[in-house]
């Protein structure tokens, strides 16, 4: 047969670029292209220790969020070997967290609270079939419609709540944690039991946030501590003692009161026994989600104090709509919440600006990943940078100024923010369970609270923006001088 000179060139081309082609999938197969990838750029950071003295700092979402305009929506740190990747913007965050869901849906191991102190069985650090479980079971007593069921007892809290505020304002950090612990409680255990089930749930959670701070395990630096026998290891023995403890009671609480007439519509009566889960699972998950709901939501009802106080015309707005649409003779239920735009936008507002979790809920990637034409290794840390987010100048005019108006015409679709306007949530399959039974809670609590009482600064007291403290993950108001007082209502 004849080749001419081009079909010469043309056979010849196909050949080498088809031996390219394979030697690039060989490669690709062989693992060595993962060593050539590299790392999504930050901080060089220490040999061995990498950038530990983030560990000690205070507030490091400020510095994650400098690290944005120098290296960009992706970063990725060092810190003792452990790899932490950081998500700077909405849409590093919904395509890892949210598109690639399944990748990025693992909790980072952590020796000390989720398996010594919890056994394994707390919803938010466990994943896999266990997780799957579990977040069916708390969509079923979580999910929208099922929140209206603890509507009537949301709203005999929260008038509590503000009679013991006006009672005895000096003490309002102890009522508000009170009153959010019985509510979440009595939405539990039934409101029978929710002064047992409260001693039990805050001591609990107590102990959990003293060592969610960094630094407070050495175990979790150093797993090989965990393997010495209790004899060897003190802190080992106590805090196994403890599981033993809280797992005694918080199962005895769901046996006793799994067919117990005085649980009424709580989650008790809903889970016991109808679901797929065993007595333990399902008494971890009423525990956890009790202890969650009270800690989260009384740090940030603070949160809203400290604006009423610093943005005094916003909380007048707000007691106008509420005077207009409630009128002084009565309290606001839930029913006069779509009629209250502004208290409702108050919500969103304080869930904004100073984000309880601002760096989430930490996630880590189960699998090794590219993104950006970087590799992103399973095993890594990955943060959702919330804060920075909720501060984007592009969708938050002045992201810094309490501003609730902004939520009345917000037309900007949040990528990630399933209409909610803001991020303070998290993302994708692991986003907050409780976000609607929160936003209840905080409409309530808010709504009634405007109602009756002035949040005013104390005369003489300095008031600033910046009281609030870091514990870990969590940012919430120290205790801060204000004053509460009666409004001039017939209620
Ligand atoms: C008050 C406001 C609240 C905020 C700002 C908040 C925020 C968050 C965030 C950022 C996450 C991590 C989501 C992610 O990984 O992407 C989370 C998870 C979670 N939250 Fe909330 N939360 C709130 C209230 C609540 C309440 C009231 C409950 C329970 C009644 C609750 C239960 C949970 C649970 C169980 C998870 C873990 C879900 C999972 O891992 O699948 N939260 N929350």
């Amino acid at each position: 047969m004849y080749l001419d000179s081009s079909m010469v060139l043309q056979l010849y081309l196909c050949a080498v670029f088809g031996l390219a082609s394979l030697f690039l999938v060989r490669w690709k197969a062989s693992g060595r292209f993962r060593k050539v990838a590299s790392s999504p750029p930050g901080p060089p950071g220490l040999p061995f220790l990498g950038s530990v003295s983030l560990l000690w700092e205070r507030k490091p979402w400020l510095r994650f969020t400098e690290w944005k305009d120098v290296y960009g929506p992706v970063v990725q740190l060092r810190i003792f070997g452990k790899t932490i990747v950081v998500l700077n913007t909405h849409e590093a965050a919904v395509d890892l967290l949210c598109r690639r869901g399944r990748d990025y849906d693992g909790r980072p191991r952590s020796i000390l609270i989720s398996e010594m102190m919890t056994g394994g069985l707390a919803f938010p650090l466990i994943h896999g079939d266990l997780w799957k479980r579990h977040r069916r079971a708390a969509q079923s007593v979580l999910n929208p419609r099922a929140v209206e069921q603890y509507h009537g007892n949301q709203e005999r809290h929260s008038k509590q709540l503000v009679q013991d505020l006006l009672q005895d304002p000096e003490e309002w950090p102890e009522h508000i944690k009170r009153s959010l612990y019985s509510l979440y409680c009595s939405v539990g255990y039934g409101d029978a039991n929710k002064d047992r089930a409260s001693y039990r749930i805050r001591n609990f959670i107590g102990r959990i946030v003293h060592a969610a701070i960094p630094g407070s395990s050495a175990t979790d630096f150093f797993p090989v501590l965990a393997r010495l026998p209790t004899w060897l290891s003190p802190p080992k023995r106590h805090y196994l003692a403890q599981f033993r403890a809280d797992n005694r009671e918080f199962v005895g609480m769901v046996s006793s009161l799994g067919s117990d007439v005085t649980t009424g519509d709580s989650m008790v009566t809903s889970l016991h026994g109808t679901n797929e889960m065993s007595t333990s699972e399902c008494a971890w998950l009423i525990a956890v989600l009790c202890a969650i709901g009270g800690e989260v939501t009384s740090s940030v009802l603070p949160t809203f104090l400290l604006a009423m106080a610093l943005y005094p015309d916003v909380q007048r707005r707000a007691q106008s709509e509420i005077d207009n649409i409630v009128g002084k003779d009565r309290f606001p239920t839930f029913e006069d919440r779509h009629k209250l735009p502004y208290v409702q936008a108050i919500v969103r507002e304080v869930l904004r600006w100073r984000p309880i979790g601002p760096i989430g809920f930490p996630r880590s990637c189960l699998q090794d990943n590219y993104y950006g034409g970087h590799l992103i290794e399973a095993g890594s840390i990955v943060v959702p940078n919330i804060w920075a987010m909720n501060r984007d100048p592009l969708l938050y005019p002045d992201y810094d100024e309490f501003r609730p108006e902004r939520f009345l015409n917000f037309e900007h679709d949040v990528p990630g923010a399933l209409g909610q306007g803001h991020v303070s949530y998290g993302f994708g399959d692991r986003i907050c369970s409780g976000m609607h039974i929160a936003n209840d809670a905080l409409f309530i609590n808010i709504a009634v609270i405007l109602h009756a009482c002035d949040i005013t600064k104390r005369l003489h007291c300095p008031l600033t923006k910046d009281v609030f403290e870091d514990f870990g993950i969590v940012t919430r108001p120290g205790i801060f001088p204000c004053q509460i007082t009666a409004r001039n209502n017939d209620v």
